[in-house]
């Protein structure tokens, strides 16, 4: 006897940021097609918002969807399009979908509006002949025009159009945005926790509804939320690094997050500034010079005669940019790795050292000292690693020093010596 064909729904979108009236559609669609599940699926880099100015970051986007689906046991998040290394055109993803689960009838939900432009989307047909087509019905578009149109496009493409009834909100993520701006509230439009995750994060400029004397509750909330995924980062790292700066990386990583477990930091603040420290370093040294004067990131002299350490600064860049990291923490810990400078925070010292000890490194002198000192003192170790990177810079024959690593150690060094008394 032939299985039953499974029956999805697909409700596709920027969801910058997602609303109520996704939500709404999303349910009806379940409900009217008798579906067994619906996939919210975010766009990775739609064609026609390339450039999506003060909007959130795909990571962010995701988040959102997450936490306004979560407790619906049949809408399900749907990664394949967050793939930013190549842009998402709705008739692969549908395509791909089809054919690794031929089991299943997929329902893709447009807009009674969206229909109208259908025919400019890229390879219309296909996507027809890989999943049915539900349209939302909206007031303000006439029915009769809506059946026309449906109509012409069965014929013309060959795909099946139905209509789905739902609830007229007149609802837009754009709207959404411009009333956060504007600061006018959206209770209500968005779900609770989308809300708090846009207010705690300062999307689209909101502001947070945290006191700022909270502070040290705040960060819990962010360590709590797990804000970044980190499996996510590492497979998109996996394809910028050879498999050597990836074995080193996840060293950094964990021995980041050890440190972090002994001198109170983040954990996860550790662990992405761990795997994203050297996140620029496999780029060639010429494109380094490019990226950074296309970008506007100021290099001293040294660099621009050394620009390998220019994987810091432009380390750094890409984690905000195409990472999604805006926490200016760990950005300053990828910024700072390399040379250290005077003063630095908690996590930039852990980052620093990390990058020095991490189990699979093993040319530097006296490291099993150093190692032990890290969990001890890492004042005391700043100050021992930067003495010990003077010497082998200044014997190795490098050109030249930089002088921020410099100022570190007379920083350093003083309170060494002021503790010695
Ligand atoms: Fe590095
Ligand atoms: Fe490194």
């Amino acid at each position: 006897m032939q299985e039953k064909m499974k029956k999805v729904g697909i409700m596709g979108g920027t969801f910058d940021p997602i609303h109520i009236s996704h939500l709404i559609l999303g349910e009806t669609a379940y409900e009217q097609f008798s579906l067994d599940k619906v996939l919210f699926l975010p766009a990775g880099n739609p064609p026609h918002k390339r450039n999506r100015k003060g909007g959130a970051s795909d990571l962010e986007r995701v988040e959102m969807v997450r936490r306004a689906i979560a407790g619906n046991s049949h809408f399900q998040l749907c990664l394949d399009e967050m793939d930013a290394s190549d842009y998402s055109y709705t008739y692969r993803t549908l395509e791909r979908m089809k054919a690794e689960h031929p089991d299943t009838e997929f329902y893709f939900i447009v807009g009674a509006d969206s229909l109208f432009d259908f025919e400019k989307w890229k390879e219309p047909a296909r996507i027809c002949q890989a999943a049915s087509i539900l349209v939302a019905v909206r007031d303000h578009v006439d029915d009769e025009r809506l059946s026309r149109k449906m109509k012409e496009l069965e014929e013309k493409l060959g795909g099946h159009f139905y209509r789905l009834y739902s609830t007229n909100l007149d609802i837009s993520s754009k709207m959404i945005r411009d009333w956060i701006r504007r600061k006018k509230t959206v209770r209500y439009y968005v779900p609770e926790p989308v809300l708090a995750y846009i207010a705690d994060r300062h999307i689209y400029g909101m502001e947070s509804t945290l006191e700022e004397t909270e502070g040290q509750g705040k960060e819990k909330i962010r360590q709590m939320s797990g804000q970044y995924d980190l499996k996510k980062i590492e497979e998109k790292l996996e394809k910028h690094l050879d498999e050597d700066r990836m074995r080193h990386t996840r060293g950094v990583m964990y021995t980041a997050a050890s440190l972090a477990m002994v001198y109170g930091c983040s954990l996860e603040k550790a662990q992405v500034a761990g795997l994203l420290h050297d996140c620029a370093k496999c780029i060639p040294n010429k494109k380094k010079l490019k990226m950074c004067l296309e970008n506007q990131i100021p290099m001293t002299e040294y660099e621009e005669a050394n620009p390998f350490i220019l994987h810091a600064k432009l380390g750094a860049f890409l984690a905000r940019q195409k990472y999604g990291v805006d926490d200016e923490q760990i950005l300053d810990a990828i910024t700072w790795h390399t040379t250290g400078k005077p003063d630095m925070s908690l996590l930039d010292k852990i980052i620093y050292l990390a990058d020095y000890i991490e189990p699979g490194r093993d040319k530097a002198s006296r490291l099993p000292y150093i190692r032990k000192l890290a969990f001890q003192d890492l004042d005391e170790c700043m100050y021992q690693v930067l003495k010990d990177t003077l010497e082998y810079l200044s014997v190795g024959g490098s050109d030249g020093i930089d002088e921020m690593t410099e100022e570190a150690y007379g920083y350093y060094r003083e309170i060494h010596e002021k503790r010695k008394g």
